[in-house]
């Protein structure tokens, strides 16, 4: 038996969102992305809320839709990057489900942070550009340095160095077999 909710979590571009369907597939779970129901929610991108309202309103409402998952079952929900770096998210997370860590090393993520599309206001510079290089790199430890400790206290740290997809969605049923 699988845990009825399993929250995935890890730094930006660990692969929470790609791994997600495919691992719900396997499960005959529902998918849902977080960062998707916060969106809706607001009715606007997460860069607009952020640049609109400040990062607090993107933190509350980022609560509020991970509350919401208690009403699901038989779900895998994809989290954003700092949704479990508080303590009261983290609680939340830990007993409605199980919680699983993509571990990714840090110049892993900034080769692929540094490719992607996705906006992330995290990673902006103080022109509101993307971060690149090395102050891109040192943005990440700076975030990480915090958040470590948090993703760390998930119920199962999944290190998906040198894994594609299906050997990561294996890697994380592999570890969920074993969820007491
Ligand atoms: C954030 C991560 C983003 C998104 C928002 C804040 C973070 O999600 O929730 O930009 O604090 O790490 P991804 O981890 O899917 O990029």
């Amino acid at each position: 038996m699988f845990p009825e909710r399993i929250y995935l979590t890890g730094f930006m571009g660990s692969g929470k969102s790609t791994l997600g369907p495919p691992l719900a597939e396997r499960l005959g779970y529902g998918f849902l992305d977080l960062d998707a129901a916060i969106e809706a929610e607001a009715g606007r991108p997460v860069q607009a809320l952020f640049a609109e309202e400040g990062e607090a309103a993107f933190r509350a409402l980022e609560r509020a839709c991970l509350q919401q998952t208690a009403r699901r079952s038989g779900v895998v929900v994809a989290l954003g990057g700092g949704a479990l770096t508080f303590e009261e998210n983290l609680h939340f997370a830990r007993t409605h489900g199980a919680v699983v860590y993509l571990y990714v090393p840090p110049a892993e993520l900034a080769r692929r942070l540094a490719r992607s599309r996705t906006p992330r206001p995290l990673l902006f510079g103080e022109d509101g550009r993307p971060l690149a290089g090395p102050a891109l790199e040192a943005r990440i430890a700076d975030l990480l340095a915090h958040r470590e400790a948090f993703y760390r206290r998930a119920h199962h740290t999944v290190d998906l160095t040198g894994k594609d997809v299906d050997e990561a969605v294996a890697a994380v049923l592999g570890a969920l077999r074993h969820h007491a």
